[in-house]
This record gives structure tokens, C-alpha cells and sequence, in this order.
């Protein structure tokens, strides 16, 4: 059986009386009925990106197709064809465009809200700065490089009373929302245990983790925090409550000089032997068949993309050999959490699948859920029943098909209505609600250096 938008409508009914929680996260996820918390805007939020890469488009794209909600005024963004094109597609005014994100801040505050999308070692300070300047912050995960950084973000957070969001994007996905109402309406009776795994998939490993902006977790951060925040906060919502200990292990046993083949060179390209059977060569991934080249900035003619690709494999990170990069991060990672009330998880993060997409077990005293994000069953003990909800029906609403599974624009609709109504209530992920899943970061690191158990302290 699969969850129509008919038996959606049926259960908001239903949960109407419920609980609170319910009401709003229902409405969310059906896209197409009105939140009734959110109310049509005056004039749209205004709004600064710093940093036009990846992230920052998505957000912006969320701008360019709801010119009611939010404008992008300014921009700071230090290569010279992202920040041409990203001005151009927001029509932002070359006084309002910057180099860098500091040179925002020399300018008396002209919008409400600040949008974070630099890498990782670059969200500290531009947050930090824009919560003393007085804007809201749209602030992407991971929060900050240390816990220090990240509780300082709340301290600073608190006493300005800003609206900031962090962009946890799996809570606000359809499959995540109706897994969460699932634990909490007594469908699966008492909340037990989860096991939940990460499979990154080998390549995008390659990518984005060996040769990518995340292969060194000093310059960025642990892959615990740069990859799986996502899902130490999405174990956090789904319990329900805090955790309080955990132990940690992994290793980087693949990606390193011992595995390198007889006959590999430093750049894919260079004469490697092994080029032409190597599942990670830079060659076979983004010129022969052109995956993961949303990093590079293509020429618009189709002619010149060839070698604008080779010149980007002779001359950066992307071309070289996996065996002989400088790269630090854990390629496995297993890690056990105690959640208060003796709920317990386990989390595997991996990255050697032939597939992605979260798989999540979730064990109660009168029934389990099990689900890959395509879709999930539940069984319920009680009646020996199982029923079967597919993600593509969940996702049937207004922003069917975007990505995280329609978290992405979902967190901007709920993050535009917090600050035009200055009400962090709206928000499903903000920082205070953030933060956990950093401590247990931070705190699965400790564990898996020290070789110790250790307490979430929040
Ligand atoms: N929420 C999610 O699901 C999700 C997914 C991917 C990445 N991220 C996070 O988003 C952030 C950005 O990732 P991305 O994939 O967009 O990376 P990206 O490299 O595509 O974009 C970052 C941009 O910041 C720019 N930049 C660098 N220094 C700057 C400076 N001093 N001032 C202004 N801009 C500067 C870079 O030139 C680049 O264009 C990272 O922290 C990453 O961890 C989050």
C-alpha cells in the first residue's frame, strides 16, 4: 500500500487533535496545503550569500522561483565567473558585491539576513560577525570547526535574538517527517533502538572526501561532523530526546599510499597503468562520464568542455590519484549512542557501496520501521500488519524532486517565515536544536582518539 496526498489529508485530519507536532509538519510536507502558520509577506526578506558555490545556488535558485519570499541583494564570492553569474542571475548591484566575506561586514548592515554557504572553515567568523551586526543568518552545517565555535554561536545567538537556521535539510524531508510521526504516535508502542547506516558510496567518497574540499578534517572538518551531522541530528529528532554517551571507531584503511597499484602515477592522466580498471580514475569519472562536474565552472560552449575539464584534472585535486592525495578522513566509521531514557542507536558511515541513501532501522516494543529513503515499512505486532510507504508519494508536494528529498526548499520556506515574522518557533532546525548533533561529533572524535566512552555534555 502506498501513502497517497489523499490518506496525508486524512491523517492531518486525524492528527489534528493529536499533538501539536503534528499540525505543521503535515501541512510541510504536503507542499500544496498552506502551512497555517505562515502568512503571506509584505515584501519579500532581504538577503546577502556569501559564498556562490553549490550550496549557495541551491538557496538562491529558492529565491529566483519565489520572488515573493526572499531577494538576494548581495553577494560575496572571491572567484571572478561565480561571482559574475551569480550577480547577474540576482540582478545585485555592483556596490553589493564583494570578494570576500569580510567585505560585507565594512558596510553599515542592508538586509535582513545573512546566508552562509562558504566552506566550512568560513562559517565561525561571517556568523559570528553578521549576529553582532544585527542579521539573521542562514548558517550551513557544519556549524563551526570546534565546540567552542559552535556554543559560542548559541551564546551569541541568544543574546541578540536572532533568527538562525541551520541547514539540517533531512528534517525537513517528507520520508524523515512521517518516520518521526510514526516513533511518536505509538505505532511502534515503545521507542527501543535505531540502527541507522550512511552509505556514502565509493565515488562520491573519491570526490568529495579523498580529493574533494573535505579531505583534510583539520582544514575543514571531521568526516563524523562534515558528512554525518545529517544524521546524528536526524537519530537526535527522530529519539527525541538527548544523548547522553558515546564510543567511537574508524580508520582511514583504503585511500593511502600503502594501496597504491604497481604502476599508478601522482594524476590520473599521467601514464597510470592502471587507469583504464581503476574504479576511482579522475578520467573515467568527470571526462568520460561527466559525474560530480558541478564543481568545476564549465564554458557554456559544449566544444570547449573537454579540455576545460582536463586543464581542471592537470591542475587541482580532481586529477589526482586517490592513492596519493593528502587526505586524512576515516573511510569507515562505526559509532554507538545511549539516548536518555536507555534508548540506544547505532550508526554506520561507509564508503565503500555502490549505492547511496540512508537505511534506517527503528525498533519498538510493538513494532519496527525499516527504510532506505525510496521507501520504508512498517510492521505492527500487535496486528501482524505491514504497510508500505513509498518516499515518491510523500513527496508529492510543491517541491517534489528538489534535493535532500525535498528538504532543501522546505528549510528555506520555514527559515524566510522565521525571519519575516521574527519567530525562531518556525523553524524546525535552529541552532539551539542544532547544536546536539555537533556535541556528539565532537564527542564520537574523542572516543575514537582517546579510545574512550564518553558523555554528551550539553
Ligand atoms: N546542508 C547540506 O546538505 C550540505 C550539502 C553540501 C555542502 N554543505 C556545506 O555547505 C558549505 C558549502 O559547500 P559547497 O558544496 O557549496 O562548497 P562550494 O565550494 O561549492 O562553495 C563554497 C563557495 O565559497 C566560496 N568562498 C571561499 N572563500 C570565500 C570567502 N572568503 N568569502 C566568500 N566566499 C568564499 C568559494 O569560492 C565557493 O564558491 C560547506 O560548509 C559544506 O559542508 C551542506
Amino acid at each position: 500500500m502506498s501513502y497517497t496526498r489523499r490518506d496525508a489529508i486524512r491523517t492531518l485530519g486525524i492528527a489534528a487533535g493529536a499533538s501539536a507536532f503534528h499540525i505543521p509538519d503535515l501541512a510541510k510536507l504536503l507542499g500544496e496545503l498552506p502551512n497555517p502558520l505562515h502568512k503571506t509577506l509584505d515584501r519579500p526578506i532581504t538577503a546577502i550569500t556569501l559564498g556562490a558555490g553549490a550550496r549557495g545556488n541551491v538557496y538562491g535558485n529558492y529565491a529566483i522561483s519565489n520572488p515573493d519570499q526572499i531577494d538576494i541583494v548581495g553577494v560575496a564570492e572571491p572567484i571572478p565567473l561565480r561571482n559574475e553569474r551569480y550577480s547577474k542571475k540576482h540582478n545585485i548591484a555592483a556596490e553589493n558585491r564583494f570578494i570576500t566575506w569580510e567585505h560585507v561586514f565594512l558596510k553599515p548592515k542592508f538586509a535582513d539576513a545573512i546566508i552562509i554557504t562558504t566552506p566550512d572553515h568560513l562559517h565561525y567568523g561571517p556568523c559570528m560577525k553578521a549576529l553582532a551586526m544585527g542579521y539573521d543568518v542562514l548558517l550551513e552545517k557544519p556549524m563551526a570547526q570546534t565546540e567552542k565555535e559552535c556554543r559560542d554561536i548559541l551564546a551569541l545567538t541568544k543574546k541578540t535574538g536572532a533568527i538562525v537556521g541551520l541547514c539540517h535539510v533531512l528534517r525537513y524531508a517528507p520520508y524523515f517527517i512521517k518516520l518521526k510521526e510514526l516513533i511518536h504516535n505509538g505505532s511502534i508502542g515503545d521507542l527501543i533502538s535505531i540502527q541507522h547506516f550512511e552509505p556514502i558510496q565509493h565515488i562520491h567518497m573519491a570526490h568529495s572526501f579523498v580529493r574533494g574540499n573535505w579531505h583534510n578534517s583539520k582544514a575543514s572538518t571531521p568526516i563524523i561532523l562534515a558528512k554525518s551531522c545529517h544524521d546524528l541530528d536526524i537519530m537526535r529528532w527522530l529519539v527525541g530526546k538527548p544523548s547522553v554517551r558515546v564510543a567511537a571507531f574508524g580508520n582511514l584503511k583504503w585511500f593511502n599510499k600503502q594501496n597504491a597499484p604497481a604502476g599508478s602515477t601522482a594524476r590520473c592522466h599521467d601514464g597510470c597503468a592502471i587507469e583504464s580498471n581503476c574504479p576511482y580514475s579522475a578520467v573515467k569519472i568527470y571526462l568520460r562520464e561527466r559525474t560530480y562536474t558541478y564543481v568545476f565552472d564549465l564554458p557554456e560552449q559544449k566544444e570547449l568542455v573537454p579540455d576545460a575539464i582536463m586543464n581542471y584534472l592537470k591542475t587541482t585535486n580532481y586529477g589526482r590519484c586517490v592513492y596519493r592525495m593528502d587526505n586524512d578522513q576515516c573511510d569507515h566509521y562505526v559509532m554507538s549512542l545511549l539516548f536518555e531514557g536507555g534508548i540506544t542507536a547505532s550508526f554506520n558511515m561507509e564508503a565503500f557501496t555502490g549505492y547511496h541513501g540512508r537505511r534506517t532501522r527503528v525498533m519498538g516494543s510493538m513494532g519496527d520501521l525499516t527504510g532506505d529513503m525510496d521507501q520504508f515499512t512498517h510492521t505492527d505486532f500487535r496486528t501482524g500488519k505491514t504497510t508500505n510507504w513509498d518516499s515518491k508519494s510523500l513527496d508529492e508536494g510543491i517541491y517534489k524532486n528538489h534535493g535532500h528529498g525535498g528538504g532543501d526548499y522546505r528549510l528555506m520556506q520555514d527559515w524566510v517565515q522565521a525571519v519575516a515574522q521574527k519567530d525562531s518557533s518556525l523553524l524546525t532546525s535552529t541552532i539551539d536544536a542544532s547544536i546536539e548533533s555537533h556535541l556528539m561529533g565532537f564527542a564520537a572524535e574523542k572516543s575514537r582518539k582517546n579510545k574512550k566512552i564518553i558523555d554528551v555534555k550539553l
